[in-house]
């Protein structure tokens, strides 16, 4: 029976910015996305049942239609026209949920991924983000990988300059942040910064690491209600042990840092995870490691 294992990367926002709210109620983005090596673990094998079962260990997430990884799997089936021939899905996760680092999305193009993989290889990578799309607005860019812009919903994906290699601390505080609350606050303030998002693109394509580092923006952050201020607090220690930047990413709350040295990194691994448990070390992931 075929079997696959793949894993399913957090990601970054690099930048942030919101264009405006559309008619169809959500909004159009321009984000620059970054895949890291903190990742969940996607274990894909092939019954003979022609139903999905799912399981990821966890209490709290669903294991049904509910669960993006689920609907993905559908929606593979239903855009090939592909009988289900039966699948048991096994997630093993490590990335933290609901904290801006897209893991949901994540595992669902994963999903996507090792079904191509078994049954498609040789569908094109834009036509699997096509499906992916109906899924979730961060699912296209999850089959995408590597360093990318995300534009309109978050499907419009254009490979970018490989971010250059440096470590990150992520930190996660305690607290979920929903998002659609969060883009609710986006029309009660007024958006007064935006990203340099024109300036981080040249950055990449020159590699130059401190134009990147002073360009890293999200403007979640300047909406961010004050019951979240722990993120604030979170992004200062960061900088206090040595980040070179350090900012919220997604729809939070989980906050990143950035080092070139690898051994502060892990000494601001070590103290932040005095306080806070969900906290990581990680590094980039470029295109050619997305496999
Ligand atoms: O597409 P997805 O289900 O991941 O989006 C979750 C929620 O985030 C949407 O219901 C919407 O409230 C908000 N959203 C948005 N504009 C986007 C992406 C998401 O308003 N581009």
């Amino acid at each position: 029976m075929a079997e696959i294992s793949v894993k399913a990367y957090a990601k970054l926002n690099l930048t942030l910015d919101i264009l405006r709210q559309r008619p169809d109620g959500y909004h159009d983005l321009c984000m620059v996305m970054q895949s890291v090596s903190l990742h969940d673990r996607v274990q894909i094998r092939q019954t003979d049942s022609k139903s999905i079962v799912l399981h990821s260990g966890m209490e709290y997430l669903p294991c049904d239609q509910g669960n993006l990884a689920w609907k993905a799997a559908e929606a593979f089936f239903a855009a090939t026209g592909m009988e289900n021939p039966g699948l048991e899905i096994t997630i093993d996760k490590k990335i933290p949920v609901c904290a801006g680092m897209a893991g949901g999305s994540s595992d669902a193009a994963a999903v996507l991924r090792g079904l191509r993989k078994l049954y498609a290889p040789d569908m094109p990578i834009e036509t699997l983000c096509r499906i992916g799309e109906a899924v979730g607005s961060d699912v296209p860019y999850c089959v995408f990988g590597g360093t990318a812009l995300a534009e309109g919903r978050g499907e419009q994906l254009t490979r970018l300059s490989p971010m250059p290699r440096c470590y990150v601390v992520l930190c996660k505080p305690p607290f979920p942040v929903s998002t659609p609350e969060l883009f609710g606050c986006v029309h009660s303030k007024k958006l007064l910064c935006h990203p340099d998002t024109k300036g981080m693109i040249t950055c990449l394509e020159t590699k130059d690491l401190p134009g990147i580092l002073r360009r890293i923006y999200n403007v979640f952050e300047d909406v961010l209600p004050e019951k979240y201020n722990e993120v604030f607090r979170i992004k200062s220690r960061m900088l206090d042990l040595g980040a070179l930047s350090a900012c919220m990413t997604g729809s939070g709350p989980t906050v990143f840092g950035l080092y070139t040295d690898r051994k502060k990194a892990e000494q601001a691994v070590w103290e932040l995870k005095k306080e806070y448990e969900q906290t990581f070390f990680a590094e980039m992931i470029s295109v050619e490691e997305y496999v």
